[in-house]
Protein backbone atom coordinates (compact mmCIF):
# COMPACT_ATOMS: atom_id res chain seq x y z
CA UNK A 1 0.00 0.00 0.00
CA UNK A 2 1.21 2.90 -1.14
CA UNK A 3 0.51 6.76 0.57
CA UNK A 4 1.70 9.88 -0.82
CA UNK A 5 1.73 13.21 1.51
CA UNK A 6 -1.69 15.16 1.22
CA UNK A 7 -1.52 18.10 -0.17
CA UNK A 8 -5.39 19.47 0.44
CA UNK A 9 -7.04 19.40 3.88
CA UNK A 10 -9.22 16.31 4.94
CA UNK A 11 -12.87 16.74 4.79
CA UNK A 12 -16.07 15.06 5.57
CA UNK A 13 -18.02 12.29 7.65
CA UNK A 14 -17.23 9.07 8.37
CA UNK A 15 -18.53 6.18 10.55
CA UNK A 16 -16.12 3.97 11.40
CA UNK A 17 -16.54 0.29 12.18
CA UNK A 18 -17.91 -1.63 15.19
CA UNK A 19 -15.50 -1.94 18.83
CA UNK A 20 -13.45 -4.96 18.58
CA UNK A 21 -13.70 -5.79 22.20
CA UNK A 22 -17.22 -5.20 22.45
CA UNK A 23 -18.16 -7.40 19.36
CA UNK A 24 -15.79 -10.30 20.34
CA UNK A 25 -17.79 -10.51 23.96
CA UNK A 26 -21.05 -10.35 21.83
CA UNK A 27 -20.48 -13.33 20.63
CA UNK A 28 -19.19 -14.99 23.98
CA UNK A 29 -21.52 -13.54 26.42
CA UNK A 30 -24.51 -14.89 23.54
CA UNK A 31 -23.22 -18.29 23.71
CA UNK A 32 -23.43 -18.46 26.97
CA UNK A 33 -26.84 -17.04 27.51
CA UNK A 34 -30.31 -18.62 27.28
CA UNK A 35 -32.05 -17.28 23.59
CA UNK A 36 -31.11 -15.37 21.31
CA UNK A 37 -28.75 -12.71 20.78
CA UNK A 38 -28.82 -9.92 18.41
CA UNK A 39 -25.61 -7.60 17.78
CA UNK A 40 -25.90 -5.04 15.27
CA UNK A 41 -22.55 -3.33 13.85
CA UNK A 42 -20.73 -6.03 14.64
CA UNK A 43 -16.89 -5.63 13.51
CA UNK A 44 -16.66 -7.93 10.87
CA UNK A 45 -12.63 -7.82 11.08
CA UNK A 46 -10.62 -11.71 11.18
CA UNK A 47 -10.37 -11.25 14.85
CA UNK A 48 -13.77 -11.19 15.77
CA UNK A 49 -14.40 -13.93 12.55
CA UNK A 50 -12.34 -15.84 14.81
CA UNK A 51 -14.58 -15.62 17.77
CA UNK A 52 -17.41 -16.41 15.82
CA UNK A 53 -15.94 -19.85 14.20
CA UNK A 54 -14.68 -21.17 17.58
CA UNK A 55 -18.00 -20.78 19.09
CA UNK A 56 -19.67 -22.74 15.61
CA UNK A 57 -17.07 -25.24 16.77
CA UNK A 58 -18.17 -25.67 19.78
CA UNK A 59 -22.09 -26.16 18.52
CA UNK A 60 -23.33 -22.29 18.55
CA UNK A 61 -25.45 -21.34 15.70
CA UNK A 62 -24.39 -17.73 14.36
CA UNK A 63 -26.17 -16.21 11.65
CA UNK A 64 -23.71 -13.94 10.04
CA UNK A 65 -25.41 -10.73 7.52
CA UNK A 66 -24.58 -7.43 7.61
CA UNK A 67 -27.39 -6.17 8.97
CA UNK A 68 -26.78 -7.85 12.37
CA UNK A 69 -25.69 -11.34 13.89
CA UNK A 70 -27.64 -13.56 15.45
CA UNK A 71 -26.44 -15.83 17.95
CA UNK A 72 -28.71 -18.89 19.10
CA UNK A 73 -27.57 -19.07 22.85
CA UNK A 74 -27.42 -22.33 24.80
CA UNK A 75 -26.48 -21.42 28.29
CA UNK A 76 -23.58 -21.55 30.90
CA UNK A 77 -23.50 -25.68 30.27
CA UNK A 78 -24.63 -25.40 26.55
CA UNK A 79 -21.16 -25.64 24.68
CA UNK A 80 -20.38 -28.82 23.00
CA UNK A 81 -16.77 -30.41 22.98
CA UNK A 82 -15.27 -29.36 19.31
CA UNK A 83 -14.11 -32.04 16.50
CA UNK A 84 -11.21 -30.19 15.61
CA UNK A 85 -8.49 -27.76 17.60
CA UNK A 86 -9.78 -24.00 18.36
CA UNK A 87 -8.28 -21.71 16.22
CA UNK A 88 -8.23 -18.38 17.68
CA UNK A 89 -6.42 -16.80 14.43
CA UNK A 90 -3.93 -13.57 15.41
CA UNK A 91 -6.64 -12.71 18.42
CA UNK A 92 -5.65 -12.19 21.72
CA UNK A 93 -8.92 -11.50 22.97
CA UNK A 94 -10.27 -14.57 21.53
CA UNK A 95 -7.28 -16.78 22.97
CA UNK A 96 -7.04 -15.07 26.44
CA UNK A 97 -11.33 -15.07 27.16
CA UNK A 98 -11.87 -18.20 25.57
CA UNK A 99 -9.79 -19.71 27.86
CA UNK A 100 -11.52 -18.86 31.04
CA UNK A 101 -14.54 -20.55 29.74
CA UNK A 102 -13.08 -23.61 28.39
CA UNK A 103 -11.76 -23.97 31.61
CA UNK A 104 -15.22 -24.63 33.22
CA UNK A 105 -16.21 -26.95 31.18
CA UNK A 106 -16.88 -30.62 31.18
CA UNK A 107 -15.02 -31.24 28.13
CA UNK A 108 -10.96 -30.84 26.98
CA UNK A 109 -9.98 -29.28 24.04
CA UNK A 110 -6.63 -27.30 22.51
CA UNK A 111 -6.93 -24.15 21.02
CA UNK A 112 -3.86 -22.18 19.02
CA UNK A 113 -3.71 -19.59 16.99
CA UNK A 114 -1.16 -17.61 14.65
CA UNK A 115 2.72 -17.26 14.84
CA UNK A 116 2.00 -14.19 16.40
CA UNK A 117 -0.59 -15.51 19.03
CA UNK A 118 1.86 -18.49 19.14
CA UNK A 119 4.41 -16.10 20.84
CA UNK A 120 2.01 -14.12 23.25
CA UNK A 121 2.72 -14.46 26.69
CA UNK A 122 -0.20 -17.15 28.18
CA UNK A 123 1.32 -17.65 31.37
CA UNK A 124 -0.54 -14.62 32.56
CA UNK A 125 -3.83 -16.54 32.10
CA UNK A 126 -2.33 -20.06 32.78
CA UNK A 127 -1.26 -18.99 36.72
CA UNK A 128 -4.76 -17.39 37.99
CA UNK A 129 -6.43 -20.40 35.99
CA UNK A 130 -4.68 -22.79 37.84
CA UNK A 131 -5.46 -21.23 41.07
CA UNK A 132 -9.36 -21.91 40.57
CA UNK A 133 -8.05 -25.29 40.32
CA UNK A 134 -8.23 -25.44 36.38
CA UNK A 135 -6.41 -28.38 33.92
CA UNK A 136 -4.08 -25.72 31.69
CA UNK A 137 -0.98 -26.41 29.64
CA UNK A 138 1.17 -24.77 27.75
CA UNK A 139 1.70 -27.34 25.17
CA UNK A 140 5.56 -26.93 23.94
CA UNK A 141 5.96 -25.88 27.54
CA UNK A 142 7.32 -22.27 26.92
CA UNK A 143 3.55 -20.50 28.26
CA UNK A 144 2.70 -19.74 24.66
CA UNK A 145 -0.28 -21.40 22.45
CA UNK A 146 -1.13 -23.78 21.91
CA UNK A 147 -3.19 -24.94 24.89
CA UNK A 148 -4.50 -27.88 26.35
CA UNK A 149 -7.15 -27.23 28.47
CA UNK A 150 -9.29 -29.56 30.21
CA UNK A 151 -11.99 -28.79 31.57
CA UNK A 152 -13.99 -29.53 34.89
CA UNK A 153 -16.05 -27.12 37.63
CA UNK A 154 -13.37 -24.33 39.36
CA UNK A 155 -12.99 -22.26 42.59
CA UNK A 156 -13.76 -19.34 42.73
CA UNK A 157 -10.75 -17.00 43.78
CA UNK A 158 -9.49 -13.41 44.67
CA UNK A 159 -6.81 -12.74 41.81
CA UNK A 160 -3.95 -9.88 42.44
CA UNK A 161 -3.64 -9.15 38.85
CA UNK A 162 0.22 -8.23 37.92
CA UNK A 163 -0.66 -6.16 35.12
CA UNK A 164 -3.55 -4.10 33.77
CA UNK A 165 -4.92 -6.05 30.98
CA UNK A 166 -8.67 -6.45 30.40
CA UNK A 167 -7.75 -10.00 28.94
CA UNK A 168 -6.43 -11.51 31.48
CA UNK A 169 -9.29 -9.46 34.06
CA UNK A 170 -11.94 -10.77 31.76
CA UNK A 171 -10.48 -14.39 31.41
CA UNK A 172 -10.83 -15.14 35.19
CA UNK A 173 -14.68 -13.45 35.63
CA UNK A 174 -15.32 -15.71 33.10
CA UNK A 175 -14.06 -18.86 34.49
CA UNK A 176 -15.82 -17.18 37.51
CA UNK A 177 -18.93 -17.93 35.65
CA UNK A 178 -17.96 -21.68 36.66
CA UNK A 179 -16.89 -21.24 40.45
CA UNK A 180 -18.15 -22.08 43.64
CA UNK A 181 -18.83 -18.20 45.04
CA UNK A 182 -17.64 -14.50 44.41
CA UNK A 183 -14.15 -14.83 41.87
CA UNK A 184 -12.48 -11.24 41.89
CA UNK A 185 -9.99 -9.82 40.37
CA UNK A 186 -7.33 -6.53 41.06
CA UNK A 187 -5.22 -5.36 38.81
CA UNK A 188 -2.71 -2.39 39.25
CA UNK A 189 -4.97 -0.07 37.37
CA UNK A 190 -8.42 0.22 35.35
CA UNK A 191 -8.40 -1.53 32.29
CA UNK A 192 -11.16 -1.33 29.72
CA UNK A 193 -14.69 -2.80 31.51
CA UNK A 194 -16.54 -4.26 28.67
CA UNK A 195 -16.38 -7.49 30.55
CA UNK A 196 -18.52 -6.11 32.83
CA UNK A 197 -20.60 -3.65 31.73
CA UNK A 198 -21.84 -5.92 29.16
CA UNK A 199 -22.11 -9.53 31.54
CA UNK A 200 -23.94 -7.43 34.03
CA UNK A 201 -26.75 -6.52 31.35
CA UNK A 202 -27.12 -10.27 30.46
CA UNK A 203 -28.07 -10.69 34.16
CA UNK A 204 -24.89 -11.53 35.82
CA UNK A 205 -24.02 -10.60 39.24
CA UNK A 206 -20.78 -8.18 38.73
CA UNK A 207 -19.57 -5.82 40.53
CA UNK A 208 -17.10 -3.14 40.53
CA UNK A 209 -15.14 -1.06 42.84
CA UNK A 210 -12.25 0.92 42.00
CA UNK A 211 -9.47 -1.20 39.90
CA UNK A 212 -11.41 -4.59 41.54
CA UNK A 213 -13.87 -6.58 39.56
CA UNK A 214 -16.01 -9.05 41.26
CA UNK A 215 -18.47 -11.80 39.79
CA UNK A 216 -20.75 -14.42 41.61
CA UNK A 217 -20.80 -17.66 40.23
CA UNK A 218 -23.79 -19.66 37.99
CA UNK A 219 -25.59 -16.79 37.26
CA UNK A 220 -28.64 -17.21 34.85
CA UNK A 221 -27.78 -15.26 31.66
CA UNK A 222 -30.68 -14.20 29.41
CA UNK A 223 -30.66 -13.34 25.29
CA UNK A 224 -29.49 -9.46 24.71
CA UNK A 225 -29.99 -6.82 21.84
CA UNK A 226 -26.76 -5.15 21.49
CA UNK A 227 -25.73 -2.28 19.58
CA UNK A 228 -22.08 -1.97 19.14
CA UNK A 229 -20.55 1.46 19.64
CA UNK A 230 -17.81 2.36 16.69
CA UNK A 231 -14.09 1.36 18.18
CA UNK A 232 -12.30 4.60 19.57
CA UNK A 233 -8.90 2.57 18.43
CA UNK A 234 -10.08 2.71 14.63
CA UNK A 235 -11.24 6.12 14.93
CA UNK A 236 -7.70 7.23 16.49
CA UNK A 237 -5.97 7.03 13.08
CA UNK A 238 -8.64 9.55 11.78
CA UNK A 239 -8.42 11.36 14.83
CA UNK A 240 -4.57 11.67 14.05
CA UNK A 241 -5.58 12.52 10.45
CA UNK A 242 -7.66 14.85 10.88
CA UNK A 243 -5.01 16.76 13.87
CA UNK A 244 -1.83 16.65 11.62
CA UNK A 245 -3.05 17.50 8.19
CA UNK A 246 -3.48 21.15 7.86
CA UNK A 247 -7.18 22.48 6.98
CA UNK A 248 -8.52 19.36 8.06
CA UNK A 249 -11.98 18.90 9.44
CA UNK A 250 -13.27 15.75 9.94
CA UNK A 251 -16.14 14.40 11.74
CA UNK A 252 -16.00 10.63 12.75
CA UNK A 253 -19.75 9.41 13.96
CA UNK A 254 -20.27 7.31 16.87
CA UNK A 255 -17.61 6.83 18.84
CA UNK A 256 -17.38 4.82 22.34
CA UNK A 257 -16.22 7.08 24.58
CA UNK A 258 -16.05 4.81 27.58
CA UNK A 259 -13.77 6.72 30.57
CA UNK A 260 -11.45 3.22 30.20
CA UNK A 261 -10.97 4.03 26.29
CA UNK A 262 -10.38 7.46 26.30
CA UNK A 263 -7.21 8.04 27.19
CA UNK A 264 -6.65 9.13 23.24
CA UNK A 265 -8.44 12.21 23.63
CA UNK A 266 -7.50 13.31 26.88
CA UNK A 267 -3.45 12.83 25.59
CA UNK A 268 -4.77 14.87 22.44
CA UNK A 269 -6.09 17.57 24.47
CA UNK A 270 -3.27 17.69 26.33
CA UNK A 271 -1.11 18.67 23.38
CA UNK A 272 -3.38 20.84 22.66
CA UNK A 273 -6.35 19.31 19.71
CA UNK A 274 -9.12 20.51 18.78
CA UNK A 275 -11.45 18.02 19.28
CA UNK A 276 -14.78 18.31 20.07
CA UNK A 277 -17.60 15.64 21.10
CA UNK A 278 -21.31 16.56 19.90
CA UNK A 279 -24.49 14.15 20.14
CA UNK A 280 -23.62 12.31 23.61
CA UNK A 281 -25.21 9.32 24.00
CA UNK A 282 -24.99 6.06 26.08
CA UNK A 283 -26.67 2.32 25.60
CA UNK A 284 -25.95 -0.13 28.21
CA UNK A 285 -23.72 1.86 30.08
CA UNK A 286 -20.92 2.53 26.62
CA UNK A 287 -20.98 6.05 25.70
CA UNK A 288 -20.93 7.08 22.28
CA UNK A 289 -20.36 10.72 21.25
CA UNK A 290 -19.66 12.15 17.16
CA UNK A 291 -15.64 13.38 17.51
CA UNK A 292 -15.19 16.84 15.64
CA UNK A 293 -11.96 17.15 15.16
CA UNK A 294 -9.92 19.89 13.55
CA UNK A 295 -6.27 20.49 12.37
CA UNK A 296 -4.80 21.69 15.13
CA UNK A 297 -0.78 23.05 16.66
CA UNK A 298 0.25 20.42 18.49
CA UNK A 299 2.95 19.91 21.20
CA UNK A 300 4.61 17.29 23.51
CA UNK A 301 3.33 15.84 26.87
CA UNK A 302 3.98 13.19 29.20
CA UNK A 303 2.06 9.44 28.82
CA UNK A 304 2.06 7.39 31.99
CA UNK A 305 0.64 5.62 34.87
CA UNK A 306 -3.09 5.21 34.73
CA UNK A 307 -3.72 6.61 31.31
CA UNK A 308 -1.95 3.95 29.50
CA UNK A 309 -4.53 1.08 29.56
CA UNK A 310 -6.87 3.72 28.52
CA UNK A 311 -4.93 4.28 25.31
CA UNK A 312 -2.98 1.16 25.11
CA UNK A 313 -3.94 0.30 21.43
CA UNK A 314 -3.34 3.94 20.39
CA UNK A 315 0.05 4.25 21.38
CA UNK A 316 1.84 3.61 18.15
CA UNK A 317 -0.57 6.06 16.45
CA UNK A 318 -0.07 8.52 19.42
CA UNK A 319 3.88 8.12 18.78
CA UNK A 320 2.91 9.05 15.23
CA UNK A 321 0.86 12.29 16.91
CA UNK A 322 4.04 13.34 18.92
CA UNK A 323 6.27 12.87 15.91
CA UNK A 324 4.81 15.72 14.23
CA UNK A 325 4.24 18.18 17.64
CA UNK A 326 6.48 20.46 18.74
CA UNK A 327 8.69 19.59 21.52
CA UNK A 328 9.29 16.71 23.35
CA UNK A 329 6.98 13.80 24.23
CA UNK A 330 7.51 11.05 26.56
CA UNK A 331 5.63 7.43 27.15
CA UNK A 332 6.23 5.66 30.29
CA UNK A 333 4.97 2.27 31.76
CA UNK A 334 3.92 1.17 28.27
CA UNK A 335 6.30 -1.93 28.62
CA UNK A 336 2.81 -4.12 27.72
CA UNK A 337 3.28 -2.87 24.16
CA UNK A 338 6.65 -5.32 23.45
CA UNK A 339 3.76 -8.22 23.75
CA UNK A 340 0.97 -6.88 21.85
CA UNK A 341 0.79 -8.62 18.30
CA UNK A 342 3.78 -6.97 17.48
CA UNK A 343 6.79 -5.55 19.56
CA UNK A 344 5.07 -2.04 19.23
CA UNK A 345 7.68 -0.41 21.11
CA UNK A 346 10.92 -1.31 18.89
CA UNK A 347 9.04 -1.35 15.55
CA UNK A 348 7.63 2.30 15.94
CA UNK A 349 10.85 3.38 17.42
CA UNK A 350 12.69 1.75 14.06
CA UNK A 351 10.32 2.94 12.12
CA UNK A 352 9.59 6.63 13.02
CA UNK A 353 13.31 7.00 12.82
CA UNK A 354 13.43 6.05 9.68
CA UNK A 355 10.87 8.60 8.67
CA UNK A 356 13.57 10.90 10.09
CA UNK A 357 11.70 11.04 13.84
CA UNK A 358 14.26 12.04 16.53
CA UNK A 359 13.08 9.33 19.08
CA UNK A 360 14.73 6.92 21.51
CA UNK A 361 13.19 3.48 22.86
CA UNK A 362 13.62 3.33 26.67
CA UNK A 363 12.62 -0.03 28.99
CA UNK A 364 9.45 0.75 29.34
CA UNK A 365 8.43 3.38 26.63
CA UNK A 366 9.59 6.35 24.12
CA UNK A 367 11.12 9.48 23.81
CA UNK A 368 10.12 11.49 21.11
CA UNK A 369 11.47 14.99 20.49
CA UNK A 370 8.78 16.30 17.71
CA UNK A 371 8.52 18.38 14.77
CA UNK A 372 11.74 17.20 12.94
CA UNK A 373 11.12 17.24 9.22
CA UNK A 374 9.71 13.57 8.63
CA UNK A 375 9.92 11.86 4.95
CA UNK A 376 8.11 8.76 3.66
CA UNK A 377 10.45 5.21 3.98
CA UNK A 378 9.34 1.41 2.98
CA UNK A 379 7.66 0.48 6.04
CA UNK A 380 6.99 -3.43 7.02
CA UNK A 381 3.85 -3.76 9.22
CA UNK A 382 4.97 -7.23 10.49
CA UNK A 383 1.05 -8.30 9.62
CA UNK A 384 0.71 -5.97 12.55
CA UNK A 385 -2.55 -4.44 11.82
CA UNK A 386 -1.81 -0.88 14.27
CA UNK A 387 1.92 -0.34 12.95
CA UNK A 388 -0.07 -0.50 9.15
CA UNK A 389 -2.54 2.19 10.34
CA UNK A 390 -0.42 4.18 12.05
CA UNK A 391 2.40 4.52 9.11
CA UNK A 392 -0.28 4.94 6.69
CA UNK A 393 -1.54 8.14 8.94
CA UNK A 394 2.19 9.12 9.26
CA UNK A 395 2.69 9.24 5.20
CA UNK A 396 -0.03 11.65 5.17
CA UNK A 397 1.87 14.01 6.98
CA UNK A 398 5.28 13.15 5.93
CA UNK A 399 7.05 14.32 2.52
CA UNK A 400 7.30 12.17 -0.48
CA UNK A 401 5.74 8.53 -0.19
CA UNK A 402 5.36 5.90 2.28
CA UNK A 403 5.08 1.76 1.31
CA UNK A 404 3.57 -0.14 3.78
CA UNK A 405 4.58 -3.65 3.47
CA UNK A 406 1.82 -6.46 4.01
CA UNK A 407 -0.36 -3.86 4.41
CA UNK A 408 -3.38 -5.61 4.03
CA UNK A 409 -3.14 -6.97 7.76
CA UNK A 410 -5.73 -3.98 8.73
CA UNK A 411 -8.44 -6.86 7.69
CA UNK A 412 -7.34 -7.62 11.59
CA UNK A 413 -9.56 -4.77 13.21
CA UNK A 414 -10.67 -2.28 10.16
CA UNK A 415 -11.14 -4.14 6.83
CA UNK A 416 -12.08 -0.77 4.85
CA UNK A 417 -9.71 1.05 6.70
CA UNK A 418 -7.64 2.25 2.86
CA UNK A 419 -11.30 2.81 1.20
CA UNK A 420 -12.11 5.28 3.86
CA UNK A 421 -9.42 6.84 4.42
CA UNK A 422 -9.54 7.08 -0.32
CA UNK A 423 -12.94 8.51 0.81
CA UNK A 424 -12.00 11.47 3.05
CA UNK A 425 -8.77 12.32 0.86
CA UNK A 426 -11.59 12.61 -2.24
CA UNK A 427 -14.18 14.47 -0.09
C1 LIG B 1 -8.45 -6.03 24.79
C2 LIG B 1 -7.59 -5.67 25.78
C3 LIG B 1 -6.25 -5.10 25.54
C4 LIG B 1 -6.09 -4.61 24.11
C5 LIG B 1 -6.64 -5.57 23.13
C6 LIG B 1 -8.11 -5.83 23.37
C7 LIG B 1 -9.75 -6.62 25.16
O1 LIG B 1 -5.28 -6.09 25.79
O2 LIG B 1 -4.74 -4.36 23.84
O3 LIG B 1 -6.49 -5.09 21.81
O4 LIG B 1 -10.65 -6.69 24.30
O5 LIG B 1 -9.90 -7.03 26.31
P1 LIG B 1 -4.74 -6.32 27.29
O6 LIG B 1 -5.94 -6.51 28.09
O7 LIG B 1 -3.89 -7.53 27.30
O8 LIG B 1 -3.96 -5.07 27.60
Amino acid sequence: MKIQKLSKPLRGEITIPGDKSISHRAVMFGALAEGITRVTNFLQGADCLSTISCFRNMGIQIDNSPEEIVIHGKGLHGLSAPACTLDTGNSGTTTRLISGILAGQNFSCTLTGDESIQSRPMGRIIKPLTMMGASIESVKGNNCAPLAIQGHPLHSIHYDSPVASAQVKSCVLLAGLYGDGITSVTEPYLSRNHTELMLSHFGAQITSEGSTASIQADPKLHGLDIAVPGDISSAAYFIAAGLLVPGSEVLIRNVGINPTRDGILRVCRAMGADIQLLNVKEAAGEPTADLLVRHSTLHGTVIEGELIPTLIDEIPVIAVIAAFAEGTTIIRNAEELKVKESNRLDIMVTELKAMGCDIEGTDDGMIIHGGKPMHGAVIDSRLDHRIAMSFAIAGLAADGETEILRGECVNISYPEFYSDLNRLQNA
